[in-house]
C-alpha cells in the first residue's frame, strides 16, 4: 500500500486511533491516502510501530510514547506529527525538531471543557462530594448534627492557579462568578491577560501559603515533574483544596496521599494521576477526602471533535507549506 501511495503521488497519513472523528478523517481522506489503525480499545504500541513506516504525516491519538524507535520506524518520509491533545509530554519535541519533523497540538479547543472538570473537582471536593455519598452508601447519613460534613467556600476564598495559560484562564473566568476573592497565579512570568481576571503574580511559595484552592494547569516536564511534594503539602492551608487537571505527574502520589490522610490539607480532586487507568487497590481510592476522575477534562462531544479537527487542520497545513493553526 505504501509504495502504490507513494507512486500515485497521494501523501499517506497514518492515525493511531480507530475512534478519532469522521469530521477529521474526511478531511484528510479529501487529500490523502488514509491508514487508520483500527485496534479496540486502543491499538497498542507495537500495532502502531507496525503501520506507521512510510507514512507523510501522522495524527498521534495515543498515549503510546512518541521516541526516536518511533521516528526511525516512521522513516525519512515523515513531515509531520499532530498531536491530538494539549499535553505533549508523551512525545519527544527535541527529536522531532532534530528530524525537521513539523509538530502541532490542539490547545484553546478544550480549555472550556477542562475549565469545567476544575470547577467541578473544587465544588465536589469542598463540598465532599465523595465523602457524602460513602455516608449514604453506609447508613451513616447523621445530618441532624449541625457540624456534620461542613465543607469549605469558593466565595471570598483565594484561588491559586499553576500554569495560566488558556486553560487557567478559562478556569479564572469561571472561578470569578463565584464571588472569590482573589485569584493569584503561578509560573515562568506575569501573563498580560492576568489583568482582565485582576488575577496577581506571584511564586509558587507564596501561592502554597496563601491559596484556599490550588488549581494544576501547568504542563509535565522536568521543571514540573513531582513539584506537589511533600514540602509543598507541608506550606499549604489545613483548609487548602488541591486540583489537579494537568498531569498526575507533577504531584508527588505517596506524598498527597499522607498529606491527605494526616488532614495537612483538606481534600483533592484529581483527573489525572499515575498511573492511569488507576489500579484498583490504590490508597487514593480509600481516602475520603479524594475525588477521582478518570481524565476525562476534554471528553465531550464538541471538544474531541474540535481537537480531531484541530489536530487534521495541522497535518493538511504543514504539507500544504501553510502555518500550522496550532504549532508547537
Ligand atoms: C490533553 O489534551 O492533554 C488531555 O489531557 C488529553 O490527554
Amino acid at each position: 500500500l505504501h509504495e502504490t501511495c507513494h507512486r500515485m503521488g497521494k501523501l499517506r497519513i497514518l492515525v493511531t486511533n480507530p475512534e478519532v472523528h469522521q469530521k477529521a478523517i474526511e478531511l484528510l481522506q479529501e487529500r490523502y491516502e488514509v491508514d487508520i489503525c483500527t485496534e479496540l480499545p486502543y491499538p497498542t504500541r507495537e500495532q502502531i510501530l507496525q503501520r506507521i513506516s512510510g507514512t507523510d504525516g501522522v495524527l498521534w491519538c495515543s498515549k503510546v510514547k512518541v521516541d526516536s524507535e518511533m521516528l526511525d520506524k516512521a522513516g525519512p518520509t515523515l513531515k509531520v506529527l499532530a498531536t491530538m491533545s494539549a499535553g505533549y509530554d508523551h512525545i519527544d519535541v527535541e527529536e522531532l525538531k532534530a528530524r525537521g519533523i513539523k509538530f502541532g497540538n490542539t490547545p484553546y479547543v478544550l480549555s472550556a471543557a477542562v475549565a469545567e472538570v476544575a470547577v467541578l473537582l473544587c465544588l465536589a471536593t469542598a463540598r465532599r462530594l465523595h465523602e457524602g455519598r460513602l455516608k449514604i452508601e453506609t447508613n451513616n447519613w447523621e445530618s441532624y448534627r449541625p457540624q456534620w460534613l461542613m465543607g469549605q467556600d469558593i466565595q471570598g476564598s483565594t484561588v491559586g492557579i499553576v500554569g495560566f495559560g488558556g486553560i487557567g484562564q478559562a478556569i479564572a473566568k469561571r472561578l470569578i462568578p463565584f464571588e472569590v476573592k482573589q485569584i493569584i497565579y503561578s509560573g515562568h512570568s506575569p501573563k498580560p491577560q492576568a489583568k482582565e481576571f485582576g488575577a496577581v503574580f506571584v511564586s509558587f511559595d507564596e501561592l502554597l501559603r496563601h491559596s484556599d484552592f490550588v488549581i494544576i494547569v501547568c504542563p509535565l516536564n522536568e521543571e514540573t515533574k513531582g513539584m506537589f511534594n511533600e514540602e509543598a503539602f507541608n506550606k499549604m492551608k489545613p483548609n487548602a483544596i488541591l486540583v489537579n487537571v494537568a498531569r498526575g505527574g507533577i504531584v508527588d502520589q505517596p506524598a498527597l496521599y499522607e498529606a491527605l490522610k494526616q488532614g495537612k490539607i483538606f481534600g483533592a480532586g484529581l483527573d489525572v494521576m499515575i498511573p492511569e487507568p488507576l489500579p484498583t487497590d490504590s490508597p487514593l481510592l480509600s481516602l475520603p477526602n479524594c475525588v477521582l476522575l478518570p481524565h476525562v477534562g476534554s471528553a465531550t462531544v464538541k471538544t474531541r471533535t474540535a481537537m480531531a479537527v484541530l489536530a487534521a487542520e495541522n497535518i493538511i497545513a504543514a504539507l500544504e507549506g501553510k502555518p500550522m493553526p496550532a504549532p508547537v
